[in-house]
């Protein structure tokens, strides 16, 4: 059964699009087999992956209204191993076409369920925001990533998050847990940064990734040509952060198995 993630800042820019798009092709890379579902109306990721975004195509927003079954909304990428659900600014629509709607927030999970046990990481892209869509994510969700960018307001809004998770787990998905929080847009060469790590690792402990994100140009450069920069350039910082990344989301999905098992025996 997949882990199904999302990943989640409602502060914009901080770095969900582009974890989403390079921790999948790196999982895929290692072999799980991945599905990446677009759920921000912008469609970052879809276009991130050159991928179609034209209205009369099966997409997340489809998928949500129950317009199509989700086979038919999976697409192949560019990298072997991930799948794609994209997504149109359509589905900014879908927060208010669902008002009226019985268990709006479980149309993504209800429609998961039946392939859930195809991949190994299903990714949900959120958009900046802790409305219907991204309740929808999280109700879908075994766990939350939160990227933050290492800049001066980077905890700024991540209690109010951090509640909203809780909030669901209570009264939506118990299954639900913080998985991590990332730290994107490192820059060595700024004390800031320095300074940023330092106060979300005091505050947020161990749920904080080991794995820094650096500020890298290939890494901005890459959507523009249609691919995630470990397509675009293996090389780069960037690429070897979200590598390294991937392998410390294994180990710690790995442990946390191992912990289970030990605690049922
Ligand atoms: N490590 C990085 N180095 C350099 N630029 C980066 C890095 N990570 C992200 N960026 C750039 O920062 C911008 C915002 O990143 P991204 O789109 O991933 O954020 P987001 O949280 O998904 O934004 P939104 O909230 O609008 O969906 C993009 O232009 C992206 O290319
Ligand atoms: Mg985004």
């Amino acid at each position: 059964m997949a882990h199904i993630i999302a990943i989640v800042n409602q502060k914009g820019g901080v770095g969900k699009t582009t974890t989403a798009m390079n921790l999948s092709t790196a999982l895929a890379a290692c072999g799980k087999k991945v599905l990446l579902v677009d759920f921000d109306p912008q469609g970052n990721a879809t276009t991130g992956f050159n991928l179609d975004k034209s209205s009369n195509k099966q997409n997340s927003y489809s998928l949500i209204m129950q317009k199509a079954v989700i086979e038919d909304t999976v697409i192949s990428t560019s990298v072997p191993n991930l799948s794609l659900i994209p997504s149109t600014i359509h589905l900014s629509g879908a927060e208010v076409e669902l008002v009226p709607v019985m268990a709006r927030e479980y149309r993504l999970r209800d429609s998961l369920k039946s392939i859930r046990d195809q991949y190994d990481y299903i990714f949900i892209d959120c958009p900046p925001s802790l409305g219907l869509l991204t309740l929808n994510a999280l109700s879908a969700s075994t766990e939350v990533l939160v990227p933050l960018q290492c800049e001066f307001f980077a905890m700024e809004g991540v209690s109010q998050l951090l509640q909203t998770v809780k909030l669901v787990k209570r009264n939506l998905n118990p299954n639900i847990e913080v998985g991590g929080v990332l730290l994107t847009m490192f820059d060595v060469r700024n004390k800031l940064s320095g300074m940023v790590e330092k106060e979300v690792r005091e505050h947020l402990g161990r749920l904080v990734y080991k794995t820094l994100i650096p500020r890298n140009v290939r890494v901005s450069e890459a959507p523009s040509h249609g691919k995630p920069v470990l397509l675009y350039d293996v090389a780069c910082a960037g690429s070897q952060a979200y590598i390294r990344l991937a392998g410390e989301m294994i180990r710690r999905h790995n442990h946390l198995s191992n912990a289970k098992v030990g605690v049922a025996a």
